[in-house]
């Protein structure tokens, strides 16, 4: 653990973490520093620490997942909390509740956060709104997943040192990319210079008023780039047909074996996942030495035992 300086108080004091956008850089790097405390509770052979204990997390995801959902779980395991799994299929959803009355009951069985992932955009900020707990966005809709962001960019500090100065592409579906837009915030905020990539047809209306620059071309920008994160095609999300095929969006915009020979040596390649291999990325690439996405894995665990610590202690030093 970092030893917690007097001031470190009035840098975090949010019980509740909904985006990234509203965050400063400050905020940002210190949830990094406390994940790099925390970094090494995984190490050990007895992998618990016990901040949490007696506390109640709920991990109420009304969208399907792996990586996120298991990773805020085994976070707040290592911190000692009870753990509360609930689906949308086995839950009383299914049988009409509304997402506030969920939430509600649980809260009445004394859960002290709220993990929630839900294809509305603003969910997270609605419930923090109407309950107690503290709540944590695991994803809404196309707007934002923090923590997400959060071990991106502690990926590439840990690698990098700064991210002052980077050049980072966001490449694919970035119109229906809850992650692009966390990252976007993330990384300009410490100092990145980032590109969102992809045809007109995924890049949002709003892009204008964005931090970022933009181009219609992987190969434009392939050897100029330090980071590159590929995304997605979130097929479940996309209204009409955005590309003429999925051959075509491969060749366009897939980072392949072929591209990566024109990119700098030490490229990190990252990607939140779930991967489509050979569409948005080749096998070769996913698994070769520039790839961190196990990595971003790996560092998720940290940084989500930090947001979790975090807002707890908020919410208590506010009682
Ligand atoms: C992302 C998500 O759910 O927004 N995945 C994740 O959390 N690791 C990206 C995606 O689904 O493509």
């Amino acid at each position: 653990m970092t030893t917690k300086k007097k001031s470190d108080n009035f840098i975090w004091r949010h019980k509740h973490l909904l985006g990234l956008r509203d965050l400063t850089a400050e905020q940002i790097s210190y949830i990094l520093d406390t994940a790099q405390g925390f970094e090494q509770i995984s190490t050990r052979s007895v992998k618990k620490a016990p901040p949490l204990r007696g506390k109640v997390v709920v991990n109420l995801f009304f969208e399907d997942s792996t990586r996120t959902r298991n990773s805020f779980a085994l976070a707040a395991n290592r911190l000692s909390a009870d753990v509360i799994e609930f689906t949308k299929k086995t839950s009383s959803v299914s049988k009409g509740e509304t997402l506030l009355d969920t939430a509600r009951n649980l809260e009445s069985m004394g859960v002290d956060i709220v993990v929630i992932r839900h294809s509305a955009g603003g969910a997270p900020k609605m419930l923090s709104r109407s309950i107690n707990a503290c709540v944590v966005n695991a994803g809404d809709g196309y707007c934002e997943h923090p923590t997400q962001a959060l071990l991106d960019v502690f990926t590439i500090r840990k690698i990098k040192g700064s991210l002052k100065g980077l050049k980072i592409a966001i490449v694919g579906d970035i119109a229906h990319s809850r992650v692009a837009r966390s990252d976007m915030w993330a990384m300009t905020k410490l100092g990145a210079e980032v590109t969102f990539v992809a045809p007109p047809t995924l890049i949002p209306a709003e892009v204008k008023k964005l931090p970022v620059k933009v181009s219609y071309s992987l190969d434009e920008v392939i050897e100029k780039v330090d980071v590159i994160n590929m995304l997605r095609i979130q097929f479940e999300r996309l209204g009409g047909n955005p590309f003429p095929s999925v051959r075509e969006y491969s060749h366009y915009f897939g980072l392949t074996a072929e591209r990566m020979k024109r990119a700098k040596d030490d490229i990190i390649v990252m990607h939140p996942g779930p991967i489509n291999r050979g569409l948005e990325i080749e096998s070769e690439v996913a698994d070769g030495n520039n790839s961190v996405i196990l990595e971003q894995v790996k560092n998720g665990l940290a940084v989500r035992m930090a947001v979790l610590f975090l807002v707890n202690q908020a919410a208590t030093t506010q009682q």
